[in-house]
């Protein structure tokens, strides 16, 4: 009897060991459970379940297989699924597959985001009856035309999550999926869905329970017949996201009787009018989310709506109207007594703010800005919001108006108050906010002193996102600071528009983004240096323009490898530019105008292949017009030499920039001829342009974030140097004037039909003006003044009806003046100093045989005027409005209208970089 046991349990223990071989490529979990089983009676019962787990069902082992098959694994995800002898066990080492304890089916398959799949899911996921969880969230198929024959057959599913994988190639998916009767999770983001065509007989006769709670269908196409189908699960539905779909009209009403939904995001749709009477219903709703959206009742009547049935609406804790056109003033919202997040940003509230908002205890956010809201906001508006972390009242006309040592209950995350009335002094409460991660104030009316706390206040070790205090009147140093910007989040730091002095403290260049233009700042450029000889800075964008910055560019580029803007302008530094400048492999932007920069242009920059903009206009530059300019910087648009003392000849390898759209390189030595081969300038050769402004949008991949920016550019435009940003885009000119040039003018430049403005003045060229120039349709200003061109004015110049400036004084013309439509329109002086001119609008009379010479036609000539002069309009008025405003309130409207436009455009590419974004974080996870 005890041999027999210990033969029993010498026997036992050797299985124990082929199970451990069994089990070596089984997780730690269960290995120590391993550990367990060896200590007495409990382990045989215990081992006998371990032996059952990890028995993967055979039929599903070979679903999953030839699931594998047809998918496409660039990364080889699934390397863990196979069919080799210690790959048996799907249930233990299969990545994303999950079994049940007990019965060793599969019940789980959860291959969502950053696995980066492809190809098609095969129709064997139907072999796969036990699947309960099914998440394949964020992958590439696109041949899910198949759901049909798969997705009936799990019965058992109540999770599905197919998001962003393209669906609208199955227009039965809302059938399909109707077939699932337990299905209680539905998430089918960005799919491409649009709604079927509801047939209520096929539909609500279908077998399917009426289980659905949580329902995610945003980003897709669908429009309101989906309200129909959610219908059928009023009872069960408790979380319904429809947002970023195709909505319009105003709101059915079918959610009276979703007695459960808590949760409904209806943001991102063209939604009108009011929410219907029905959602007074909803007694139950904890997050209301109808964002940009085009509601435009009164706010108090849509409040009033909510409340009607359950006046105490406590379970509420999220309200987000913004961006809608919500009228009137804010109510009281003191029934919503649980409220956490109230956004009523960008409507047209008016009023004041009710001071009752204080005594909402439980508020954490609140979002009230772009907003008509008037009146003084005081202490007693936030006298028990301990909680607040967020407060928006930026670009409302209210004025903050505390007592000089209010200490709030609060400490805030986010602070925007950028075009409130905050002024005149610095606000002494932020003192007080230790922890925040964004704060503006700019445009704030603040004209103080910069504190010596300003920075001091924030803890060492914290990170922050942005700090924007432009547009203020702020005077005095910028205080150094023992303070580091945290250098895994380095800030955007915007401190432009203001008055500070003094010279820079180092710190700052820590910053990603760092704007200090328009100050009196001075002292050495130094500050931007690394310590170290391999720290690489985090700057992506820096503009230091319009200081007193009057020392030597450091030598320090190498750091910058991510600087994309620099702009250095209107300063007093003097010096050469750097060669290591050179080492700016991202730069876009690079000015450097209007300062004292002495020598040749360093040769290193022609590997700045990225740039687009190049202005060392206004300096004391000279040497030859480097080769390198057109051979090297392929995307190069702007190019600006203007006013300094470059020589020698144009290079015909400038030829090569075929993407320049402003050439100027007025005002130098530079001699010889107009190069022929000007047509090749492909950019000017064609007309209009795609885009109001010159912008880029760059990945700042060190911050994981992407910026944008809009070019500005100085031009002289009639003789006024302009500022040019809101309309650069349709800016194309050519500028050589005040140079030595001479030979003809090279019939090629007729060629270069999209150009605005051609200044060719005060140089030495000769020969006469082709008959060809009237092919220059898009022509504002052509200037010729100050030459020696010889002959007749050729009629075709007067075809050109947008031509708002001509001047051709000063040369030796000849002959009669053409009678054209615009003539009467130019003075005389146009025409002056050519004595041998004649006829209207010059005094000198022609005698009887002097005409008008005979003209070849010219093709294209009377096509489509009316485009000409609404693009010569344009520029005009766009140049009118920046001289006209940008002396008087020039910067708030401009940097008001940029910001507008930088939030446009950053909802337009929102909705697919969110989805990239995403992806990307994920995939880092798991790389990591
Ligand atoms: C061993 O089993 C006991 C009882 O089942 C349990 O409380 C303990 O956590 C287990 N230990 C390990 C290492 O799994
Ligand atoms: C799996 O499903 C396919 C149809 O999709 C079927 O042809 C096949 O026989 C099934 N395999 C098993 C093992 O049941
Ligand atoms: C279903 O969705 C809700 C809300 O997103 C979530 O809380 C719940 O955990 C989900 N259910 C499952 C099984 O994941
Ligand atoms: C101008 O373009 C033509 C055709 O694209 C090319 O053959 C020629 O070399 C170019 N000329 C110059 C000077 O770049
Ligand atoms: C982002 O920038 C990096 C280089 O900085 C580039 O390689 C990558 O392609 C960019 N990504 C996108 C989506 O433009
Ligand atoms: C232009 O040419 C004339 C003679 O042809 C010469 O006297 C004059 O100096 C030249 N001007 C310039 C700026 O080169």
């Amino acid at each position: 009897m005890q041999g027999e046991g210990i033969r029993c349990l010498k026997l036992f223990h050797a299985s124990i060991v082929v199970v451990l071989i069994l089990l070596q490529y089984c997780n730690l979990s269960l290995s120590l459970e391993f550990n367990n089983i060896s200590s007495g009676e409990a382990g045989h019962k215990h081992i006998a379940k371990v032996l059952k787990v990890i028995r993967c069902i055979e039929r599903e082992r070979e679903a999953l297989l030839a699931i594998k098959q047809d998918l496409v694994d660039d990364y080889n995800s699934l390397s863990s699924w196979g069919s080799e002898a210690q790959k048996q066990d799907c249930c233990a080492s299969w990545i994303g597959v999950y079994c049940d304890e007990y019965t060793g089916h599969v019940v789980k398959l959860d291959l969502s985001g950053g696995y980066f799949l492809g190809g098609r899911i095969s129709s064997q996921v139907g072999n796969l009856t036990h699947l309960q969880y099914f998440d394949f969230n964020g992958n590439d198929f696109n041949n899910v035309e198949n759901l049909n024959s798969w997705l009936p057959r799990l019965s058992s599913l109540t999770y599905l999550d197919l998001s962003y994988n393209n669906l609208s190639n199955v227009p039965d998916w809302l059938e399909i999926v109707s077939k699932l009767p337990k299905l209680t999770n539905l998430t089918l983001i960005g799919c491409g869905l649009s709604s079927p065509a509801i047939h209520s007989s096929t539909l609500f006769n279908i077998n399917s329970s009426k289980s659905l709670a949580h329902v995610d269908l945003s980003f897709n196409q669908l429009t309101s017949s989906i309200f129909l189908w959610l219908s059928n699960f009023s009872t069960s539905l408790v979380q319904l996201g429809l947002s970023r779909n195709n909505f319009t009209g105003s709101l059915p009403d079918v959610f009276g009787n979703m007695s459960s939904l808590a949760y409904l995001d209806l943001s991102h749709n063209q939604i009108e009018g009011g929410i219907p009477q029905s959602f007074s219903e909803l007694c139950s709703l904890q997050a209301l989310l109808f964002r940009n959206n085009i509601l435009s009742i009164q706010l108090s009547k849509l409040v009033q709506t909510l409340m009607s049935t359950c006046p105490d609406k406590n379970s509420l804790e999220t309200l987000s109207l913004s961006n809608n056109s919500l009228s009137e003033s804010i109510p009281n919202l003191k029934n919503f007594s649980s409220l956490k997040k109230l956004d009523l940003y960008d409507n047209q509230l008016s009023g004041t703010m009710p001071e009752n908002i204080g005594h909402m205890s439980t508020l954490e956010t609140i979002r009230l800005g772009m907003n008509a809201l008037e009146g003084v906001v005081s202490e007693s508006h936030f006298s028990n919001l301990s909680r607040l972390i967020i407060l928006d009242l930026s670009s409302t006309s209210l004025a903050l108006d505390f007592n000089s040592n209010w200490v709030p209950p609060f400490q805030l995350v986010s602070i925007y108050l950028g075009f409130c009335k905050m002024g005149p002094h610095f606000p002494k409460w932020l003192k007080t906010q230790k922890s925040y991660l964004d704060l503006d104030i700019s445009n704030a009316g603040i004209s103080d002193v910069l504190p010596s706390w300003f920075w001091g206040t924030l803890h060492h070790d914290h990170e922050i996102n942005s700090i924007d205090i432009s547009n203020n009147r702020i005077r005095g140093i910028i205080p150094n600071s023992r303070f580091e910007f945290t250098s895994s989040s380095p800030p955007d730091v915007n401190l432009s528009w203001n008055q500070l002095e003094g010279s820079i403290p180092s710190f700052l260049s820590k910053a990603s983004s760092l704007d200090l233009s328009n100050n009196k700042l001075s002292g050495p450029i130094s500050f931007l240096c690394p310590k170290t000889p391999n720290e690489v800075s985090t700057l992506y964008f820096l503009d230091l323009s319009s200081n007193n910055l009057y020392e030597k560019l450091p030598n320090c580029w190498t750091h910058f490898e991510n600087l994309v803007i620099l702009d250095l302008s209107d300063n007093s530094i003097l010096g050469k530019i750097p060669t290591t400048m050179g080492f700016l492999s991202s730069i876009q932007t690079l000015k450097l105008n209007n300062n004292r920069f002495v020598g040749e242009l360093p040769s290193s920059l022609n590997n700045c292949t990225s740039l687009i903009v190049f202005d060392v206009g206004e300096n004391k530059l000279s040497g030859f017009i480097p080769e390198w300019l057109g051979v090297g910087l392929p995307n190069l648009a702007i190019l600006i030499l203007r006013s300094n003392h470059f020589y020698g000849s144009i290079p015909s390898q400038l030829c090569n920039m075929r993407g320049i759209q402003i050439l100027d390189f007025s005002m130098n030595n530079i001699s010889g001829s107009i190069p022929k081969c000007l047509d090749n300038l492909t950019n000017l050769a064609q007309k209009g342009s795609s885009s109001l402004t010159l912008n880029h949008t760059y990945n700042v991949t060190l911050i994981g974030k992407w910026a944008y920016y809009e070019d500005e550019s100085s031009l002289i435009w009639k003789g006024i140097m302009s500022k040019y940003k809101s309309t650069l885009g349709l800016v194309k000119s050519i500028h050589l004037s005040s140079n030595r040039l001479t030979g003809e003018i090279p019939s090629e430049i007729t060629n270069l039909v999209g150009l605005v403005s051609l200044n060719l003045s005060r140089n030495n060229l000769t020969g006469q003006i082709t008959p060809k120039i009237g092919k220059l349709q898009s022509l504002d200003l052509f200037d010729l003044s100050n030459n020696q061109i010889h002959g007749t004015i050729p009629t075709s110049l007067f075809g050109i009806s947008g031509l708002g400036k001509l001047d051709l004084s000063n040369n030796n013309l000849s002959g009669k003046i053409p009678m054209g439509s615009q003539l009467q329109t130019y003075e005389p002086s146009v025409f002056a100093g050519n004595p041998l001119l004649c006829g209207i609008p010059l005094e000198q009379m022609c005698s009887p045989e002097e005409t008008t010479p005979e003209e070849q036609p010219v093709e294209n000539q009377d096509e489509d005027n009316d485009e000409f002069i609404t693009l010569g309009l344009y520029v005009s008025l766009g140049l009118g409005f920046i001289i006209g405003f940008w002396g008087v309130c020039g910067s708030l409207i401009f940097i008001r209208s940029w910001r507008y436009t930088y939030y446009k455009f950053l909802n337009s590419v929102y909705d697919w970089l969110y989805v990239r974004v995403a992806l990307i974080r994920r995939r880092r996870m798991i790389d990591g």
